[in-house]
């Protein structure tokens, strides 16, 4: 039997890596060859790199928490893999020289190394692109075209400028500021940091849940305990993201770890410290689990959200 959610000897490892197959099949199938063959290889190098896959499963879990049975994957997985290739844009670009200049992605060289500053540049677009024509030919026609079109216009929003770019944006504007003669907190204090972190990396993360409930048709008050409890998941991952930064070894991370504290980059750590940042942590977690335990998610798929929150936590990459 597929592992769902709802047995009750829920085990995270079996349903994550469970679900991993399926988002892996897809993506496959989407990114099929085609041509310029160049471009297509830049933008497969970089979506079927690996990765933790979090925000796909966070959109299936969050559709299988509303959805009508256990089998509502089909329902969603073409917008799990659209966000997957708007989150793979977002780190060849990310990696760019011109701006946070890694060499380092998931273990393997960045695409830019690869397949040059122009090729990355593009397949980032490329990706972006299909990315909206996935959702919207492949979405099952059982879904509503009203609902379909609700979740195209809410991706725009969390990856354009009120979002993932908007955030990026923000990033770039407090880099360097803390080295400039004044003290961190003149700069940089915790609500514009939180704010940073909210839209350069929550909103994508917010939507991955949001989208899947609606897509099943969850009602108005689920969306918003599923904003809410998006939110905090979405900042608590960032912070994790600037502890791993200083915390982990580029073998485990796949990423060159050190990074931040060297280009000056606002981070939570940089703010409040390790322990701050731990302590943080813990904050948010019983927050997000309390929104699970407390608010209308009465549901099956609890254990899976409950789960993902903790791995988007305690997890070493
Ligand atoms: C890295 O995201 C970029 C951030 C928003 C911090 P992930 O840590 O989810 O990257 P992959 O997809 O697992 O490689
Ligand atoms: C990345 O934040 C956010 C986005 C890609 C939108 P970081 O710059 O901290 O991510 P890593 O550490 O390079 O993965
Ligand atoms: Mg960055
Ligand atoms: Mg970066
Ligand atoms: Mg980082």
């Amino acid at each position: 039997m597929r592992p769902t959610a709802s047995n009750s000897t829920f085990n995270f490892k079996t349903y994550a890596s469970d679900r991993r197959g399926m988002i892996e099949t897809r993506l496959e199938k989407y990114l099929s060859h085609n041509e310029p063959q160049k471009l297509w290889d830049s933008m497969r190098y970089s979506v079927l790199s690996g990765g933790k896959r979090l925000r796909a499963l966070l959109c299936m879990a969050a559709a299988e928490a509303f959805g009508p049975n256990d089998d509502v994957s089909e329902l969603v997985l073409p917008c799990a893999c659209a966000i997957e290739m708007v989150h793979a844009m977002s780190l060849i670009h990310d990696d760019l020289p011109a701006m946070d200049n890694d060499d380092y992605r998931r273990g393997k060289p960045t695409n830019h190394k690869v397949f040059g500053e122009a090729m990355a540049l593009l397949a980032g677009d490329a990706l972006l692109m299909l990315a909206n024509e996935i959702l919207i030919d492949e979405t099952p026609a059982k879904v509503d075209r009203v609902i379909l079109l609700s979740v195209v216009k809410e991706l725009a929003r969390a990856t354009g400028a009120h979002g993932m770019v908007g955030g990026q944006v923000e990033d770039m504007n407090f880099t360097g500021a803390f080295d400039q003669g004044h003290t961190n907190k003149e700069f940089v204090d915790e609500d514009i940091l939180e704010s940073i972190h909210r839209r350069k990396t929550g909103a994508l993360i917010t939507f991955s849940l949001w989208s899947g409930a609606r897509l099943v048709e969850a009602n108005e008050r689920q969306l918003i305990d599923l904003k809410r409890f998006g939110e905090i998941l979405g900042l608590a991952f960032q912070i994790t993201d600037d502890l791993l930064d200083v915390t982990g070894d580029i073998n485990t991370l796949g990423k060159t770890p050190g990074k931040d504290e060297a280009s000056q980059k606002a981070t939570w750590v940089r703010l409040f410290g390790i322990d701050g940042s731990k302590q943080k942590l813990k904050e948010l977690e019983t927050e997000g689990l309390g929104i699970l335990e407390n608010n209308g998610i009465e549901i099956g798929s609890a254990p899976a959200l409950n789960e993902l929150l903790k791995y988007a936590i305690h997890r070493v990459n």
